[in-house]
């Protein structure tokens, strides 16, 4: 039985325990020893979604993502013949998964919606995240070191996808000649307005409410998960230039103003390339772009009531799909704010050769 003293105690600092750190407390209960070691010497700021951020290896991150993403630069051993997605958060890695897993199963799985074989196909009654798995939100997760050399064959090529900024990524998958690279970057400005919204939604609803005007200075000030998103988009843009036939780099804007053409560049760059049939006909093209397009995706039973386990038990997949749209942040941001983002952009890709379309 504790004395009076020690109860009175262990009151006050229950008492006095603030949203932020309650919620941080559940954040590192299933996180190894070590790994709340290691938070302890980080940089740690105010976070979007979770109560902090950590600096890690130069990028923000929450502290899960943290010990997943130690554990994938550990064991994970790359295939000569592996595709990895690579995005930051709420750049259209959801439209890539569906794209890429379109484009190179499509022997197997044909995309054409009108014809029986399509009922089958595995996008219309899955969520791409549940195809195309993410690293360190699923493979990685948890601790877990997951047993991939039993993959199966005709997966070849094994696909996955992440967050990580180039710098951190394992290193036999930056070794690698073959292993291939997809990025696919949006404008900052989108990103930002697509980041607040989704991270509004699974921010826990004790932790006090998050303003677009808080969300846009952290941006700003590069502390976003997996930002600064100068650097990341940077780390990218940087290597595609350097190891084009190694890493393709794909804007979100593009994709939506001229789907064909990207898809063609995107099926020949990941070693798919259409047939001179296909590409004639059009249809399977074309279909590949419908079956993966917003509307499409977003009217599937699984993407409107379904849970995709890679979030969390209680994601919805409905989330995934906002507006999917070039220019929405033009609802959001106040003139100020366009001025503030526009100057810093320039002045972080000044030189870089990388450019936006805003609208
Ligand atoms: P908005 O919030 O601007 O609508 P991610 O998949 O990286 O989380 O990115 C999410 C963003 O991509 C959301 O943007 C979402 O609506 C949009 N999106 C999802 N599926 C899409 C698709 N098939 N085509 C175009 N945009 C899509």
């Amino acid at each position: 039985m504790p004395s009076s003293a020690t109860i009175t105690t262990t009151h006050f600092t229950k008492h006095h325990q603030s949203a932020e750190e309650k919620e941080e407390e559940e954040e590192l209960k299933l996180l190894s020893q070590e790994c709340k070691e290691l938070l302890l010497s980080l940089p740690k700021e105010k976070g979007w979604r979770t109560p902090f951020l950590y600096q890690f290896q130069g990028f923000w991150c929450q502290p899960k993502e943290i010990q997943s993403i130690i554990s994938f630069q550990k064991h994970f051993k790359s295939r000569e013949s592996d595709v990895i997605l690579a995005t930051i958060p709420k750049s259209g890695t959801t439209w890539l998964k569906a794209l890429v897993f379109a484009i190179i199963n499509r022997r197997r799985f044909p995309p054409a919606t009108t014809s029986d074989t399509s009922r089958n196909h595995p996008l219309l009654t899955s969520n791409p995240h549940d195809l195309v798995p993410f690293l360190e939100y699923k493979l990685y997760a948890n601790n877990q070191v997951p047993d991939l050399s039993k993959f199966p064959d005709d997966d070849e090529p094994r696909t996955f996808a992440t967050h990580v900024p180039y710098p951190s990524l394992e290193e036999s998958i930056k070794k690698s000649e073959s292993v291939k690279i997809v990025y696919l970057c949006r404008n900052p400005f989108d990103t930002l307005i697509s980041s607040w919204h989704f991270m509004k939604i699974l921010r826990p609803e004790s932790l006090p409410q998050f303003s677009l005007e808080e969300a846009f200075k952290m941006y700003c000030n590069g502390i976003v998960g997996f930002g600064p998103f100068w650097e990341h988009m940077l780390g990218y843009w940087n290597e595609s230039l350097k190891r084009p036939e190694k890493v393709l780099f794909l804007k979100y804007e593009d994709i939506k103003e001229d789907v064909v053409s990207n898809l063609k560049e995107l099926a020949s760059f990941l070693g798919f390339p259409f047939s001179v049939e296909e590409e004639r006909e059009g249809v399977v093209i074309q279909e590949i772009a419908k079956l993966c397009s917003f509307d499409k995706l977003k009217e599937l039973e699984v993407n409107k009531y379904g849970k995709a386990m890679t979030f969390s038990k209680h994601f919805e997949n409905k989330h995934l799909f906002r507006k999917g749209e070039v220019g929405d942040w033009v609802n959001y941001l106040n003139p100020l704010m366009v001025k503030q983002l526009s100057q810093l952009m320039e002045e972080k890709f000044m030189g870089s050769g990388l450019s936006f379309k805003l609208l």
